[in-house]
């Protein structure tokens, strides 16, 4: 559905040129919902201006639907804009329109008629779940409410696309979990394939199905959700990956508690979470296990899990157990202890 080839845009300004997209290609599906993610300053927003047009590419092409938009004419331009919608983390609504106003807006732009603005204003409210908002204005709501308005206003001239930019980084994390859902659904309900921009990995695990991790203008890697959370290649991947999942266990539980014990990190990668493969190397080996962290994450529907385990028993026994786990599991770490 969206096709980046070969795409760059540098800003000049007086002394210095800014590459803030270099020489990008990249392939988004239709359905899909696909993140790209990166540090501040990686032309993340300069990306996805580029996919519709507010930033005018300096080279490359962006093929959407086949058609490269770089080339189309201003009136052809506007049209192809209808068939994007867009929102933005400072929500951008217009504060002297009430909400019915603010989602209204683009409809009268591309003049729609009375009747039909009404109707799918009041048809948009309700997937919001706003419509008891419909005649108060922006200043008097809250982050997600606003970000609620911002959804429906973006997809009122029924878009195939809609373009995120980090929507959700400035709210709290129970909204960002609400307006995460509303997308999800808008998704699997209407069809729309979502591309969104963003610099929490959290956001990656609830929601997106392909991430591209971009840095210094280029895309580094790209794979799906679970492949980058399961298997980050890039050091920046795996920063941005351990923001999530790293452990830090209190000082006290890293020192020496005699000969024979010592910690093992035990990870869990897909249908594996689900298995008991702890309890089956406890009932084979002589050795205790006693659970000083254990998490389970789901990138989607699929299970990473994350176990730091004291093992007890004498050494060629834990051995034994270790060589289990490490043939049953992603990854058998032994943390050692801190003396
Ligand atoms: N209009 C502009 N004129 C000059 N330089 C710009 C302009 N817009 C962006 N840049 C520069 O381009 C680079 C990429 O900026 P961009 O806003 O795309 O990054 P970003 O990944 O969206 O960052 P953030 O996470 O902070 O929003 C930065 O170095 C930025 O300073
Ligand atoms: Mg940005």
């Amino acid at each position: 559905m969206v096709e980046l080839i070969e795409l760059s845009k540098t800003y000049q300004s007086k002394n210095k040129t800014v590459h803030a997209v270099d020489n990008i290609s990249l392939k988004i599906e239709n359905g899909e919902i696909f993140g790209i993610v990166g540090y501040s300053g990686a032309g993340k927003s300069s990306l996805l201006r580029c996919i519709n047009m507010l930033e005018k590419p300096t080279s490359g092409q962006v093929l959407i639907d086949g058609t490269d938009i770089t080339k189309l004419s201003l009136p052809d331009l506007r049209r192809l804009r209808q068939s994007i919608g867009m929102i933005f983390q400072h929500f951008n609504l217009i504060a002297n329109r009430t909400v019915a106003g603010n989602i209204a807006y683009p409809m009268e732009v591309a003049g729609k008629s009375k009747a039909e603005i009404a109707n799918r204003t009041a048809e948009l409210l309700e997937l919001v779940e706003l419509s008891d908002k419909a005649n108060v204005y922006p200043a008097q709501l809250s982050g997600g409410q606003k970000q609620r308005v911002g959804i429906a206003r973006a997809l009122a001239n029924d878009p195939k696309l809609l373009l995120c930019d980090e929507a959700t980084s400035a709210l709290d994390p129970k909204t960002t979990r609400s307006i995460l859902n509303l997308l999800k659904r808008i998704n699997q309900q209407l069809g729309i394939s979502i591309v969104l921009i963003t610099h929490e990995m959290e956001v990656v695990k609830e929601i997106c199905h392909r991430v591209a991790i971009m840095s210094e203008g280029k895309i580094v890697e790209t794979g799906t959700a679970f492949q980058i959370f399961a298997n980050p290649q890039e050091e920046i991947t795996k920063g941005f990956v351990n923001s999530v999942l790293d452990i830090q266990l209190p000082a006290h539980l890293l020192t020496d508690k005699g000969d024979n014990k010592q910690l093992i990190k035990v990870v869990f990668k897909g249908k594996e979470a689900e298995e008991p493969i702890i309890d089956s190397m406890l009932r084979n080996f002589s050795v205790k296990a006693n659970f000083l962290h254990a998490r389970i994450d789901y990138i989607q529907d699929t299970p990473m899990g994350v176990f730091v385990l004291e093992l007890a028993g004498d050494l060629a026994e834990r051995e034994r157990a270790i060589a289990f786990l490490d043939r049953e599991t992603a990854g058998t770490e032994v943390i050692p202890y801190v003396s």
